[in-house]
């Protein structure tokens, strides 16, 4: 679909598949309650889940947005456009659907060109979580997108594959004298020693917080699932006892499985992760079983076992 229909779309009321730099979103306009309501219908996701609103200009940052102070803005500015997601104090004319009646909103400016071109085309931000099914694996390509809609229900635009691969990185800023608090709801590309060096370079000390879950309202223990259950495995070889637990645990008839393989740079395993999850979940077995004893833990592999994590159905 060309960017001239998906804007007549997404104007009157409708929504459209998008790609972003990190996996496709379901965008709908901030303005359109009847194209709100559709994400939400469509994604069969519970209305306790706030949306991520895009933008391609800081200026529309007055249209969602309040009180926000110059560090802030000087903060964003070092990472957008990117996979970074500001927690800010929302407008009070922000449609509360959009954000679950928070008082605050999740923006991020992506770096697709698709996704900036569509932006400056519609002229208003778009309300935009990752286009799948609740508490399913993301889509990386526009034919993942399809796949989850299979009656033609959300039309999308073609953007290759996501460079990244993985949500970004959520996160908010509180300020506390010379220092900023950097609480991270959801891990993401950006990490830990990018938000550090950020605030350092606006001469601030740097505080990093990881909030637990329930602040995050979507991030939920089990996210992310593939079609068959994934199990991790951290031991050097299943035993038969091994076996019969996850075959009692998962409820399975037999016990075909599929090895899900990464790649050792993290950058490439986070491209791939949920490409692969959706194509073996595509083969005859019965569970996908990842060998994770030796994967890393440090850098963007803290954003990849978060999502593993909660994609397990089983770790032993
Ligand atoms: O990379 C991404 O962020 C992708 C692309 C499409 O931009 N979007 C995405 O959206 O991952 P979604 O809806 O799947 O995840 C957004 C998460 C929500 O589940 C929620 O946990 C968090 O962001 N969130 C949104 N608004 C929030 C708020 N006001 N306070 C705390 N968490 C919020
Ligand atoms: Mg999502």
């Amino acid at each position: 679909m060309d960017l001239n229909k998906a804007k007549e779309i997404i104007l009157g009321g409708g929504v459209v598949g998008i790609p972003t730099e990190t996996v496709y979103g379901l965008a709908a306009s901030i303005e359109s309650e009847e194209g709100i309501r559709k994400i939400f219908t469509l994604k069969q996701r519970p209305f306790f889940d706030p949306l991520i609103v895009h933008i391609s200009d800081l200026k529309q940052l007055d249209q969602i947005t309040t009180n926000i102070s110059e560090n802030v803005i000087e903060f964003a500015k070092l990472f957008w456009p990117g996979p970074l997601t500001l927690i800010l104090p929302k407008n009070k004319n922000l449609n509360p659907l959009i954000t679950s009646g928070l008082d605050t909103v999740a923006v991020r400016m992506p770096s697709h060109p698709i996704a900036l071109k569509l932006l400056e085309e519609v002229n208003v931000p778009l309300a935009a979580p990752s286009a799948n099914k609740f508490g399913k694996t993301s889509p990386t390509k526009a034919e993942h997108v399809r796949s989850e809609w299979p009656n033609d229900e959300v039309s999308v635009i073609e953007g290759g594959e996501c460079s990244i691969g993985i949500e970004s990185t959520v996160m908010q800023i509180l300020e506390n004298g010379d220092s900023l608090i950097l609480e991270i709801y959801r891990p993401g590309f950006i990490l830990e020693s990018d938000l550090r060096a950020a605030a350092n370079k606006l001469g601030k000390k740097a505080i990093i917080k990881k909030v637990e879950s329930e602040k995050s309202p979507g991030h939920l223990p089990y996210h992310y699932q593939p079609e068959i259950p994934l199990v991790i495995s951290k031991k050097r070889e299943l035993s038969e006892d091994d076996l019969s637990l996850i075959k009692s645990k998962l409820n399975l008839k037999s016990m075909i499985s599929v090895l899900l393989e990464l790649n050792s740079d993290s950058v490439i395993a986070a491209r791939e992760l949920y490409s692969k999850l959706r194509e073996l979940s595509k083969m005859e077995a019965d569970f996908i079983l990842l060998n994770a004893r030796e994967l890393p833990k440090e850098g963007l592999w803290q954003a990849i076992w978060d999502r593993l994590n909660r994609a397990a159905s089983f770790q032993l």
